[in-house]
């Protein structure tokens, strides 16, 4: 089987989307990125052509798929921050739900028949049983987590009724960054912890705000289970090859299975760098499970994908030196 085909990356700027394309590019498919450039950026466009355009511009996603003979569709588009889905669900539902749905309706016009879907842990919610497995049942919390969910069923019902074959992957927390540099993450405003703490320990901002410290934790804090950024562009690139073989649409959980808390987080990263990192102890974010671990088995057996770059120290590694970087979050903040 060839794996020559060209593959639209949705959101192909964005953090995920862009080490994506490079895992593509080099597993030999020809990449051409979709994005509008409103979250994501141009320099992290490197791995094939920029096509700029709106998901809800179905007739130029159709033109583009004709156009570039598209043979498979990876879908990272989307609004990610939890918060910002609390004071505006409208624009949540809109872009990734109605973004979506326009981007099918776009691929069955053009007769692409396999995508591949960036969902998220987030569609848990509070889960009862940690780690997490796929038959858990969701409850999200957010529009955020809710705009995924009913994506997955879009693509549920796509594929009973016009024969879709999909994946949707539920990513937990993704870090980390290109080893080689050349990509990593750029989020504005940057929420995630492990970037944050960069910033505070480059001085880019007073320093980081550590939420909660009286979960029912062993010290307290949150625990997570933290991905590379590279082991889940593998994983894309597997699942687009598990559906070009015929295998059944599915959901699949990409973790390690592994917990850490925020402590833990901070004092890795302070290890790693070699200094105490500002850090600023506050009260619950609200909104934030007190633990996320992902039963991952389901990815090792389907995918035959193991994560081969998510040790907490390669994480923090390759996320400071990114963070010295042009692009990165920690050298455009201005706090
Ligand atoms: N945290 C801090 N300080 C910060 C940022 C985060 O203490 O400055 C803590 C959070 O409270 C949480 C942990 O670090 O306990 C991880 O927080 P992140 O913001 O890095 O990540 P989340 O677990 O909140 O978010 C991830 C994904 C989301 C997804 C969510 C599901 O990034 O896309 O899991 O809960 F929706």
């Amino acid at each position: 089987m060839s794996s020559q085909i060209t593959v639209l990356v949705t959101g192909g700027a964005g953090y995920i989307g862009s080490h994506t394309a490079k895992a593509l590019a080099r597993a030999g498919y020809r990449v051409v990125v979709y994005d509008n450039l409103s979250r994501g950026h141009r320099w992290a466009v490197r791995w094939g052509p920029l096509e700029e355009g709106e998901l809800l511009d179905t007739e130029h996603l159709r033109k583009v798929m004709v156009a570039e003979r598209v043979g498979a569709v990876l879908h990272f588009a989307a609004l990610i921050e939890v918060g910002e889905s609390m004071k505006t669900p409208e624009t949540f539902f809109r872009n990734n739900v109605s973004g979506s749905l326009s981007l099918l309706n776009a691929m069955r016009d053009a007769g692409v028949r396999r995508i591949v879907f960036s969902s998220t842990c987030a569609l848990y919610g509070f889960p009862e049983k940690v780690p997490i497995a796929e038959d858990t049942p969701t409850a999200p919390l957010s529009p955020y987590g809710e705009s995924k969910l009913m994506v997955e069923r879009l693509l549920h019902w796509e594929g009973i009724c016009h024969g879709l074959q999909w994946m949707a992957l539920r990513y937990f927390n993704a870090a980390g960054a290109d080893a080689d540099g050349e990509s990593g993450e750029s989020h504005s405003p940057e929420t995630h912890l492990i970037p944050s703490l960069l910033a505070a320990a480059l001085g880019r901002r007073p320093a980081c705000p550590i939420f909660g410290g009286d979960y029912p934790t062993p010290d307290g804090t949150c625990i997570r289970d933290y991905i590379h950024v590279t082991d889940l562009a593998d994983a894309h690139v597997l699942a687009l090859r598990h559906l070009q073989e015929g295998n059944p649409s599915t959901v699949l959980n990409l973790g390690t299975g592994d917990g850490f808390s925020v402590n833990q987080i901070l004092a890795a990263a302070e290890r790693i760098i070699g200094k105490p990192i500002p850090i600023s102890r506050q009260g619950r974010r609200p909104g934030d499970p007190p633990r996320l671990v992902a039963a991952p088995q389901k990815a090792f057996e389907q995918l035959n994908w193991k994560p081969a770059h998510s040790s907490i120290e390669n994480i923090i590694e390759t996320a400071w030196k990114w963070s010295s970087h042009a692009h990165s979050p920690a050298a455009s903040l201005s706090v």
